[in-house]
């Protein structure tokens, strides 16, 4: 084999689809929704806080501004309920069963009210002897309670991993992947198999791609920059081993979206939806959409963005270059287009200037490119080359992201040798 051909071989493995994906049709472009945790956590006090304890009502409502106020066109499908709705006890068949007082009409029904506004409804179990907040687990009853999720009509589940010998998490994900299929119905399945087992090994992402459509790597958000500065940087220091185990059917799950919430200020927003735009990470917010400011509803509805994250290519980005407290993160987008992000990390001062032909991906604008900026504010850019004097303003804590087409007029022959340059790229990505 000449030399050549095998560079070629060598580059096509890596630029290669990720591993199979669980097969279940679902998650082909990452899910967008809505989570109850982050902001309304275990509240079950539904007599002293009726309007944002874990009940019928909460999740009816959240449907219902979903299929009003454009959540629905925008994208957003699954309302999904997180830790705390079941009763203490399994009935007498052994099913899990709703708390009656506060979901007095049963998951079904409100599976089925969920569904008459066009949208799905997600549900929450653990792998475990007990859920994280102490109701009752799953182990040993894996079949039953896929059967019972699947007879609820129930679209998703968020299986934790709490209260589980950790030696066993892969064996126990893969029975109740293996639980789901047996139904009959599509249940998307959302993972925490690698965030358990990172203290322990490192995960084997063929496999959890293999069983889950989504898993968290890593610690829960909280409502703060700080926290998401942590995802970010989780992320980045891990992404050899994480990026390439994401693709159609299967993604990497850096959690809920607070946008909207009390702990980011504007900017530190567009910091997290422009970001987990270019992770391909589920899109699923945790806030109260009955009263949003209008400023946080436009970024989470901001069609362009949203365009970023369900890029059919389904290539997750990753951070390419950390220069002068800038962070330079990049996604391939589908018609060889690019994502960039530029996110400034100096937490002092005003906004800063970065030149944008020094980000690493800029190579794609030789001879010429389209630039169109979508964050901070929507602006076509027109057409570049790899001497652009463009300057972005980047906010503290803040972020630019743009979409750049590359224009050549021999477009084929370039268009292939751009991409393995890319690919080649993100192998050495951690000697940032
Ligand atoms: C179950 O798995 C098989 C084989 O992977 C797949 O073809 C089928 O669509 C799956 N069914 C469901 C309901 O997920
Ligand atoms: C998984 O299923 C196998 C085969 O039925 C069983 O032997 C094993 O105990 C199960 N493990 C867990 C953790 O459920
Ligand atoms: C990882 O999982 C895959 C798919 O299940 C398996 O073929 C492979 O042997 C595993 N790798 C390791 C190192 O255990
Ligand atoms: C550049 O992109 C904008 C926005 O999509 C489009 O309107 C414009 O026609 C493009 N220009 C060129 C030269 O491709």
């Amino acid at each position: 084999m000449s030399a050549a051909l095998c560079l070629l071989l060598g580059l096509t493995a890596l630029m290669s689809p990720a591993a199979e994906a669980l097969d279940n049709g679902l998650a082909l472009t990452p899910t967008m929704g809505w989570l109850h945790w982050e902001r309304f956590m275990c509240n079950v006090d539904c007599d002293k806080e009726p309007d944002t304890c874990i009940s019928e009502r909460l999740y009816m409502q959240m449907a219902d501004v979903m299929a009003k106020e454009g959540w629905k066109e925008a994208g957003y499908e699954y309302v999904c309920i997180d830790d705390c709705w079941p009763s203490h006890q399994r009935d007498a068949q052994g099913r899990l069963q709703a708390d009656p007082k506060r979901f007095p009409g049963g998951i079904k029904k409100l599976a089925d009210y969920v569904h008459s506004k066009g949208l799905k409804l997600g549900i929450y179990a653990d792998l475990g002897k007990n859920t994280c907040a102490g109701y009752p687990g799953s182990l040993g009853y894996y079949e039953t309670d896929a059967q019972t999720f699947a007879d609820w009509d129930v679209d998703l589940l968020k299986f934790d991993g709490c209260y589980m010998d950790w030696t066993l998490l892969g064996e126990g994900y893969m029975n109740m992947s293996k639980a789901l299929n047996k139904t009959g119905k599509s249940i998307l399945y959302s993972c925490e198999w690698p965030l358990y087992e990172w203290p322990f090994k490192q995960p084997n992402y063929t496999a959890i791609r293999e069983t889950c459509n989504h898993w968290r790597n890593f610690a829960d958000v909280y409502d703060s920059w700080s926290s998401v500065k942590s995802i970010l940087e989780w992320t980045a220091s891990h992404q050899d081993i994480i990026v390439p185990s994401a693709g159609p059917g299967g993604w990497n799950d850096p959690d809920m979206l607070v946008i909207g919430n009390f702990g980011l200020s504007h900017d530190q927003q567009e910091s997290q939806m422009a970001l987990w735009a270019i992770m391909a990470a589920p899109l699923l917010m945790s806030n109260d959409l009955r009263d949003i400011c209008p400023r946080s509803k436009e970024l989470l509805q901001n069609r362009h963005i949203i365009a970023i994250s369900q890029d059919p290519l389904g290539k997750q980005g990753y951070r390419t270059a950390k220069v002068d407290s800038f962070e330079v993160w990049e996604r391939p987008l589908s018609k060889n287009r690019l994502a960039v992000a530029v996110l400034n990390m100096q937490e002092i001062g005003g906004p800063r200037g970065f030149a944008i032909r020094t980000a690493p991906g800029w190579k794609i604008c030789d001879p010429r490119c389209n630039v169109t900026q979508i964050l901070p504010q929507y602006k076509e850019m027109g057409v570049q080359t790899p001497q652009s004097q463009m300057v972005l303003s980047v906010n503290p804590s803040g972020t630019a992201l743009l979409t750049v087409t590359p224009i050549s007029s021999d477009f084929k022959g370039r268009q292939k040798l751009h991409w393995q340059d890319t690919s080649v790229k993100r192998k050495h990505a951690t000697i940032l």
